[in-house]
């Protein structure tokens, strides 16, 4: 089979162009819009790079149990359905991918419900769902030659790329908004080498910045309107309906920032029924913050199909974005499959993620959006009990391991937020105490938070 099958089309203006001639912002020159990876041999029923699903179900299930670094990614062992590189053998992977999907026991009989799981792309090797889209669209660039790989971010994006382009050998370029992004993100773009700029404005203002320096630059932009990076984050559909045996949940939660994740996966999951893989797709539903929550907002006025821009803040950083790219992408997805759009409170958000490292499961506050929205569909009546439901945990606990103990010692949430809340929180709440150094005192203190 051949390694490179495909080309780009514009999501705005249909215009179709080959890969190569992607201008350097990956927007449009026709309509400004951005770009889709699709594949013209897949529409052809009886053509021969049409992908037969019984052998590709076959072939990667065989592929668990290679040692070929290749198939030990969870992204390149489903190669076939991104054939995006002149060649395989090229592709740089740090074993991405094939991530853990956890029954949430507890939480689901707290909801009602029977069947809920979490799948937990914190558990990548730089502890996000980035990495699963890096190391498609890191590698492209490479194969095209390129020195230096930049992105602007809200820390896990870069953190990924920085890891990925020491392992290629190539230069990053990282712009963060100053003061606004969890510690373990930045000593990460930190540890694997970046040339780390911390900028006096927000995500939304070093876009701008990363902007006009790869259109004078020839530096390669990782953000994620490079739409190679979402066939790489496409990649955890197929193991969801994988792990379902090629059935599929029926609601899939993912949170809502940039909006390329929600898109992506959509994107996986079409591709697997269009290609007869699947026989129907999860409803997706995205969660915003309340205070970075543009696409709900875009729902609540126009259906999805206008975007105003807002000025975001949530201390859930990695989403605290207010002018989303792939905005309209994620629109799609949502409308697509019957899913909804919701936003969350940061109460809602600090509980939802107290209640999931209560089941052994921590997760960055952004990845708690999910459950938090999830309680909130089940309230209204839009997940019902006898539903399977997939939340999508994208970081990991330690990225911001500052916020964790803020809820902990109860410093995070104001009197304001807290107001109504604090029977729940105060059942959650586990703060370290300073205990004498003795046997009895320690036992007195087991004790005394006993139940
Ligand atoms: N969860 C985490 C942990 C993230 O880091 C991000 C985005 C999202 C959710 C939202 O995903 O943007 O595809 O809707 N982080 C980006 C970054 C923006 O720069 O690391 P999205």
């Amino acid at each position: 089979m051949n390694d490179n099958l495909h080309q780009l089309r514009c999501f705005g203006c249909g215009e179709r162009i080959s890969g190569s001639d992607a201008r350097p912002d990956f927007r449009c020159a026709q309509c400004g819009d951005l770009f889709e990876v699709e594949y013209p041999g897949w529409s052809q029923r009886k053509g021969p790079d049409r992908p037969n699903p019984g052998a590709l179900k076959w072939l990667w299930r065989e592929r668990r149990c290679s040692s070929e670094s290749l198939d030990q990614s969870g992204v390149w062992r489903f190669r076939e359905l991104l054939p995006i590189l002149d060649s395989f053998g090229n592709a740089v992977t740090l074993r991405e991918g094939n991530t853990p999907l956890y029954r949430l026991t507890r939480t689901a009989k707290a909801l009602g419900i029977d069947q809920l799981f979490a799948k937990h792309q914190g558990m990548n090797p730089t502890g996000s769902f980035k990495d699963t889209g890096m190391t498609a669209a890191l590698t492209v660039a490479k194969e095209r030659g390129f020195e230096w790989v930049a992105c602007a971010s809200t820390g896990n994006t870069s953190a990924a790329m920085a890891a990925y382009a020491a392992r290629a050998g190539l230069r990053s370029l990282v712009l963060i908004p100053e003061g606004k992004i969890a510690w373990g993100k930045l000593s990460q773009a930190m540890d694997y080498g970046a040339v780390t700029c911390q900028l006096k404005t927000d995500f939304d203002g070093c876009v701008k910045v990363l902007t006009e320096i790869v259109n004078r630059e020839r530096i390669y932009l990782l953000n994620s309107v490079n739409p190679y990076r979402l066939e790489g984050q496409k990649t955890p559909a197929f193991e969801i309906a994988e792990a379902f045996d090629w059935t599929v949940p029926d609601h899939l939660i993912v949170p809502g920032g940039n909006l390329a994740n929600s898109s992506a996966l959509g994107k996986g999951f079409r591709e697997m029924r269009e290609l007869g893989l699947v026989s129907r797709m999860p409803r997706i539903s995205v969660i915003q913050a309340e205070g970075a929550n543009p696409l709900v907002r875009s729902f609540a006025k126009s259906q999805g199909t206008a975007l105003e821009p807002v000025e975001a803040h949530t201390r859930a950083t990695a989403i605290r974005i207010g002018n989303p790219a792939s905005w309209r992408k994620a629109a799609r997805a949502i409308q697509d499959t019957g899913g909804w759009c919701l936003d969350v409170t940061e109460t809602e958000i600090a509980i939802a993620k107290a209640e999931l490292g209560a089941e052994g499961l921590g997760c960055e506050p952004a990845s708690a959006t999910t459950l938090a929205g999830l309680k909130k569909l089940r309230a209204e009546g839009k997940v019902g009990s006898g539903e399977t439901v997939v939340l999508v945990l994208t970081g990991h606990t330690l990225k911001d391991a500052d916020y964790t103990i803020d809820f902990h010692r109860g410093t995070l949430l104001n009197e304001q937020e807290t107001a109504g809340h604090n029977t729940e929180i105060e059942a959650l709440r586990r703060n370290a105490m300073a205990v004498e150094a003795t046997p009895a005192a320690v036992l007195a203190a087991m004790k005394g938070s006993a139940g």
